[in-house]
């Protein structure tokens, strides 16, 4: 079997630990290469006067960790800029947020070849190399102009947006030129397949063929539909166990027998978190018999937190949470309990067990793990309801959730005492349909499938 070399800006465990979640790229990504270990090369998460010219490399279980460090510069220009304050906003459909500048530009393509440049002395030439994110596009490219000739494969964890929103980026040419260099993209969906092809026919001339074949820029490789999963048993185990952690002992405590209803995820406006705290604000108002009892606990460890349309989500979260529990609060009962910290998924999976309702409504979503790790972690006797954005791409998976479109508050509210009201018998049947779909389409499921399209050319989707 041919090593496993996996490129992603973000390396779990590599960050500070004070910092917040690591988010669905670290997590999928570890649990991916625990069992069929490799090389895990990316950002170190540390922020440093000056580079230096050799990765750090450690050695844990079968990953090998090779971490750089990013300068102040190529941490503002390439992380803070184009990666965070053009391509993720772009790609989550706002425009209205979208930075356009040369110098970060110019800082994403440096940090790219830098990159790749530094991995390049690691490589042997039978090794598989599999890019993760928006973060990394140009890899392929630079890899190969220093004469690498590996397989290579890309992974877009994110949404690959709407031809018309695509082109508004100056460089949408260069970064798909660039993607090209890759034998294989991997997108969550179809719906950003059929994006990506879009682009291919009507903007770069090129031809979609059969088997997910792409011919463009003087290349011919592949695109497919690879949603990614979780570790679902090892998840559905973790929460069965919960029972005996602390802190769900003290969560039900301190519930005293009301309902809970969760959200959990980083603090981030592609997440729709005023809408969804509005939407609990209009349960309350349309249906007075859940106030005292029903708590919505809101989980948001901060993200990005020097970008500033990041500072301006959470000073809009806090009001508008604020608001509502002003509004609403009494003397033994608060109806949101909003928090701006992380839990590790152990402790997470015991709170998705004791929740009624999990509440995942982002405005738009590659895929979101959250949902299918509140499934995971469901009884099969009594499980909760999973209510879910359209605009997450788990909705083309989870088709028992109940699904709502986050912008229409009211519809949300509704759905929500649906939710909560919702018999057993209908719970079980929602439920059963949905963790059949995470068994089968797991982590393992997921890095395996693109794997053998990668290497053995296997079937796309
Ligand atoms: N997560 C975590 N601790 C937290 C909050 C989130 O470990 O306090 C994990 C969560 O369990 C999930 C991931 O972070 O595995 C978030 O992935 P998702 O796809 O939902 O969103 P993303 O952050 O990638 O946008
Ligand atoms: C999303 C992105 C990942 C990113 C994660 C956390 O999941 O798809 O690429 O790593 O968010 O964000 P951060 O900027 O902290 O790495």
């Amino acid at each position: 079997m041919s090593r496993l070399v996996v490129v992603s800006n973000r390396v779990a465990g590599a960050r500070p630990a004070k910092s917040g979640s690591e988010g669905g790229l670290a997590v999928a990504v570890r649990a991916a290469l625990r069992e069929r270990g490799g090389i895990w090369f990316g950002w170190s998460g540390k922020v440093l006067a000056r580079d230096y010219d050799v990765p750090n490399v450690a050695e844990v279980g079968r990953i090998t960790y090779a971490t750089v460090d990013l300068t102040q510069r190529d941490y503002d220009e390439y992380y803070k800029g184009f990666a965070n304050s053009t391509l993720w906003p772009l790609f989550h459909y706002r425009l209205d947020l979208t930075e356009f500048a040369h110098r970060t530009w110019a800082g994403y393509q440096r940090v790219n070849s830098l990159f790749a440049h530094r991995l390049h002395p690691l490589l042997r030439d039978t090794d598989v190399i599999w890019v993760h994110d928006y973060h990394f596009a140009l890899f392929a490219e630079r890899l190969r102009s220093a004469g690498c000739k590996q397989k290579m494969g890309f992974f877009l964890h994110i949404p690959w947006p709407a031809l018309q929103v695509f082109t508004a980026l100056p460089m949408h040419r260069d970064i798909v030129k660039a993607l090209c260099a890759f034998d294989l993209i991997g997108f969550q969906t179809k719906e950003d397949l059929s994006c990506f092809q879009d682009y291919i026919r009507r903007e770069a001339g090129g031809e979609v063929g059969r088997n997910g074949t792409i011919k463009a820029f003087g290349r011919v490789l592949r695109a497919g539909t690879f949603p990614i999963g979780i570790d679902t048993e090892d998840f559905a185990k973790m929460a069965a166990e919960s029972g005996e952690s602390k802190q769900v002992h003290r969560l039900k405590q301190s519930l005293q027998a009301r309902d809970l209803i969760i959200g959990v995820d980083r603090l981030d406006y592609s997440k729709g978190l005023i809408n969804r705290v509005e939407a609990f604000e209009q349960l309350l108002t349309s249906y007075p018999e859940n106030r005292g009892k029903v708590v919505f606990l809101q989980i948001n460890p901060p993200s990005r937190s020097d970008v500033a349309d990041y500072i301006e989500i959470r000073r809009d979260l806090e009001a508008t949470a604020g608001r509502v529990n002003g509004t609403f609060a009494e003397y033994d009962w608060v109806p949101i309990r909003y928090l701006n910290k992380s839990f590790s998924r152990r402790v997470l999976a015991g709170f998705f067990r004791s929740s009624r309702v999990g509440l995942v409504t982002p405005l738009r979503d590659g895929m979101n793990l959250v949902a299918k790790e509140f499934v995971a972690a469901q009884s099969s006797k009594d499980p909760g309801v999973l209510v879910l954005s359209r605009f997450a791409g788990a909705a083309r998976e989870l088709d028992g959730a109940l699904v709502v479109n986050p912008y229409d508050v009211e519809g949300v509210a509704e759905r929500l005492q649906e939710a909560l009201t919702m018999p057993l018998k209908a719970r079980r049947e929602r439920w059963r349909s949905m963790y059949r779909a995470i068994v089968e389409n797991d982590v393992t499921a997921w890095r395996e499938n693109f794997l053998l399209a990668l290497q053995r050319g296997s079937r796309v989707h």
